[in-house]
């Protein structure tokens, strides 16, 4: 039986606030299990193809200029159902209108800023976690 996994990224602003412990935490608080963990840089190349299907949306240059602008973590987690799981715990795409008690919801906010900055991503389906695990942890 192979386990369901994701790929969550702590973005800059994650970081840059000290909240990578608690967004760890609360991943494995919820019950899955942290596969692969790397901290990087990620230059404009790679997020073309970790953002493909935004190229060319308004707010797809902001968006890289911010995921630009200070180191990421990559997470592989595991876990039955952990794709919509994690999903469930970053909450909307929005952090005003994500709920209290999602990670989005309780520690982000807008900042005014082009692009809205929410802490984390996580794969939204099992296709775009297959293609995402792959541009971050290449065999
Ligand atoms: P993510 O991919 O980061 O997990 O977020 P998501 O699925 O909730 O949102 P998505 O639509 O995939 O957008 C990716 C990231 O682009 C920024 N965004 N800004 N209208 C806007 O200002 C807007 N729309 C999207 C966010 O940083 C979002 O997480
Ligand atoms: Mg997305």
């Amino acid at each position: 039986m192979s386990t369901e996994k994701t790929l969550i990224l702590i973005k800059p602003d994650g970081i840059r606030r000290g909240l990578v412990g608690e967004v760890i935490s609360r991943i494995e608080s919820k019950g899955y299990l942290i596969e692969a963990l790397r901290m990087l840089n990620a230059d404009r190349a790679l997020l073309e193809k970790h953002y493909a299907e935004h190229v060319g949306k308004p707010f797809y240059e902001p968006l890289v200029e911010f995921m630009m602008s200070g180191p990421i973590i990559v997470i592989v987690a595991s876990g039955e159902r952990v794709i919509e799981g994690f999903r469930s715990l970053a909450g909307v795409t929005d952090p005003t209108l994500a709920v209290p008690g999602t990670i989005r919801g309780d520690l982000a906010r807008d900042q005014g800023t082009k692009v809205v900055q929410n802490i984390v991503h996580g794969s939204d389906s099992p296709e775009s976690a297959a293609r995402e695990i792959a541009i971050f942890f290449p065999k």
